[in-house]
This record gives structure tokens, C-alpha cells and sequence, in this order.
């Protein structure tokens, strides 16, 4: 990874302007956030240059607008989250550039915080636009990244600005830049990846680039069970895309060339229908599927397996739950060899990066999120980091 400027390498900022990228795209409910973890992901950067005196003016996108103002997106409704989580008052801005804007950073003090409205509300955003992104560079100082979550986005707020200013990481994207480094990049051998969810198709790429970089890759969710199928299994009435066999297979010999073992459940748990504790609800062996059972997670003696894999890895990855682990019992193995992996971390046996949509909630349904070494905060952008694709936010700080 090529190196980039972090807080560390600002001099005195007393007095100056920074637009400090962040991800405010809160999951809410009723007008209220419901997960405020990606504002406390942030707070570091933002009271460290709030501290020396900064004025700090965050930027943000809030949903998806498409370039249109609605009053329901705007980032005030997520004013209060922020104000809470970092103990400050901070002020709202209307804009993200322009005379509001102007006086806005004439009314605030040295060490004052403005928020901006959502920057997806004008089309430049998306577009990354030079002009627009030029207009709100005219504000600051320098311009500060801690959108990790955001960076597989090339917008003008992701990648635009750090054309435009002095760029800088924040201390969340330096964080998640060290941690999947040291995951993926030069990890410590060997290494085991944990890919789970409901999909194939949604996860191709990311298992493709894994077969060529982990010695183990741990298969889990409905994804398992096409590839238990593509290997002759009847998976019953199982979620699977049997249109993937092909790939299913290409990916397995991909591995094999490349001494990558790919572990698949040797035994299931079952059950005729989808719902918590069902009656019909039974352990089996992959071959014992029957026709009108689906397979709902994995089982008992393949998770202590799995852990015992584990125990032979210095660096793990993780993403996707490894059954339905939303409706119990069907969190069990997800749960289990989720304890295994943070009780591995905390013996300091392992380095474990977990991410990506359902794995953050899995990880916190199992107790552990806080004992991994790093969980990021990141949904699609985590995906495409473990795509192996450059993402373009992080491409323009490290340039
Ligand atoms: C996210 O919520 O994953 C990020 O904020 C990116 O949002 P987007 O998928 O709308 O670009």
C-alpha cells in the first residue's frame, strides 16, 4: 500500500478551514438513528481537529437523493446523533457551498463544528464533478478523508477534493487502512477467509480474488450450499443458484491450483420450513438432505472443525454470516465460530478483520464485535476492498 498523509503530518492549524469527509449514512427508524457506531467511528478525527483549533466542517451524503434536494434526506436529521455522540453542539449549514457557506465560516470560533447539508443533493456529487468540486474546495483549508465506508465511491466529497486541497486521512480511515492491510495485503501466514451470506452471485469477485490470497477459505450461508451442489450434493429445498454450479466449480479448481483449501459443512442443520425453533428442525450429514428439507446452517461438528482451521491461521477475514442467523437457532455456528475467532484474537493468536453489511450485526449478535482486532465500518466498500479493486477515495489520498 503506498503511503498518506495522516493528522499527524498537519502543521498548526489554528484558525483554518478543514472539510473533513465523513460517513453519516445512519441506519434510522422513526427519525432517530438506530446504529450511531459509523459517528463514533468518527469522533476522533473530528474533536482531534475541533482541539487544535480547527474550524471543522463536515461533509456528508445521507441516502441516496440522485442530485435532487428532499427536505426527508437532509443530514440535519442526523444533527442530534452527532451532537450527542461527540458532546458538542455543532452548527447546521443549508449548503455544502457558496455565501451560506461564507458566513457560516465567518460566525464559527476557532474549534467549532458545522455540518453540511447532504452533498448528494447536487448532481456534481456523483458526477465528481471538477467545477463542483472545486467550488466547495474554495472553502477550506485542507480536506480530510475518514469516509472509509464511502471511498469505493469516486465522487466529488470521495475522491474529487483530495485534487483540490492538501489531502489527509482521518484516524477511522487510517485505522481501517492498517487493518486491512494487515489483513489482506501482507498479512501474517497463514490465513483463513470466512465468507458467508446468501449468494453466490453477490460475492463472486470477492471469492475469486480470496482462492489466490488465503490458504483456507471457509464457505458459509446459502452460498455453501451451491457450492455443495456444484460438488453433487442434493441441497433439498435449499436456497441455491443452481445456474452457478459452473462457477461454483471454476472457483474450487481456481483454489486448488492455487493450495487454497476451501472448507464446506460436512454436516448441516436442517429443517422443512423457515421459521425459529421449527419442530422439523434436525442435524444431518450433507449427504442426507432430504427432498423437502432446506439447509439452515451449519452444523455442529463441521463448526468445531472450522475452529480447530482457525487455530491453525495467524490472520483471518470475515464476512457474512455463516446460516440464517437472524432467526434462532440458526445463529449457532455463526456464533460459535465467531466466539472461537475473538477468543483466538484475544489469546493473540490471530488478527481478525471482520466487515460488510450482515457481518457487523452477526459479530455484535454474538457478543464478540469488540473482540476482534478491527470490525470495519464499511458495507459495499468492504466487498470491493476484498475484491481486490482499488477504491477510488483511498486510491486519491495514497496518489
Ligand atoms: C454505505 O452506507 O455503505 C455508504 O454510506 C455508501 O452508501 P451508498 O451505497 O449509497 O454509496
Amino acid at each position: 500500500m503506498s503511503s498518506f498523509r495522516t493528522l499527524d503530518d498537519l502543521g498548526d492549524v489554528t484558525g483554518k478551514v478543514a472539510l473533513v469527509r465523513v460517513d453519516l449514512n445512519l441506519p434510522m427508524k422513526d427519525g432517530s438513528a438506530t446504529d450511531v457506531t459509523r459517528v463514533e467511528a468518527v469522533k476522533p478525527t473530528i474533536l482531534e481537529l475541533a482541539n487544535k483549533g480547527a474550524k471543522v466542517l463536515l461533509l456528508a451524503h445521507f441516502g441516496r437523493p440522485k442530485g435532487q434536494r428532499y427536505s426527508t434526506m437532509s443530514t440535519s436529521f442526523v444533527q442530534g446523533d452527532v451532537e450527542e455522540v461527540l458532546g458538542k453542539e455543532i452548527m447546521f449549514i443549508p449548503e455544502v457551498m457558496g455565501p451560506v457557506v461564507e458566513q457560516s465560516i465567518d460566525i464559527l470560533s476557532a474549534g467549532d463544528i458545522g455540518l453540511l447539508d447532504n452533498v448528494r443533493f447536487w448532481p456534481g456529487e456523483e458526477a465528481n464533478d471538477r467545477e463542483f468540486a472545486k467550488g466547495m474546495a474554495a472553502h477550506g483549508d485542507f480536506y480530510v478523508n475518514d469516509a472509509f465506508s464511502a471511498a469505493h465511491r469516486a465522487h466529488a466529497s470521495t475522491e474529487g477534493l483530495a485534487h483540490h486541497l492538501p489531502a489527509y486521512a482521518g484516524r477511522a480511515m487510517e485505522a481501517e487502512l492498517k487493518a486491512l492491510e494487515a489483513a489482506l495485503g501482507s498479512p501474517e501466514q497463514p490465513v483463513a477467509a470466512v465468507v458467508g451470506g446468501a449468494k453466490v452471485s453477490t460475492k463472486l469477485d470477492v471469492l475469486e480474488n480470496l482462492v489466490g490470497k488465503v490458504q483456507h477459505l471457509i464457505i458459509g450461508g446459502g452460498m455453501a450450499n451451491t457450492f455443495l451442489a456444484a460438488r453433487g450434493v442434493d441441497v433439498g429445498k435449499s436456497l441455491c443458484e443452481h445456474d452457478l454450479t459452473d462457477t461454483a466449480n471454476r472457483i474450487m479448481d481456481q483454489a486448488d491450483h492455487a493450495g487454497c483449501t476451501v472448507h464446506l459443512p460436512y454436516d448441516v442443520v436442517v429443517a422443512k420450513e423457515f421459521a425459529a425453533n421449527p419442530p422439523s428442525m434436525r442435524v444431518c450429514n450433507v449427504h442426507e438432505v432430504a427432498s423437502d428439507e432446506m439447509i439452515l446452517d451449519v452444523g455442529p461438528q463441521a463448526v468445531e472443525a472450522l475452529g480447530d482451521v482457525l487455530k491453525t491461521c495467524s490472520t483471518l477475514v470475515w464476512n457474512g454470516p455463516m446460516g440464517a442467523f437472524e432467526t434462532e437457532p440458526f445463529d449457532a455456528a455463526t456464533v460459535a465460530l465467531a466466539k472461537t475467532a475473538a477468543a483466538l484474537t484475544q489469546d493473540g493468536s490471530l488478527t481478525s478483520v471482520a466487515g460488510g453489511g450482515d457481518t457487523v450485526a452477526a459479530l455484535a449478535h454474538a457478543g464478540v464485535k469488540d473482540d476482534f482486532t478491527f470490525v470495519s465500518t464499511a458495507g459495499g466498500a468492504f466487498l470491493e476492498w476484498m475484491e481486490g479493486k482499488a477504491l477510488p477515495g483511498v486510491a486519491a489520498l495514497t496518489a
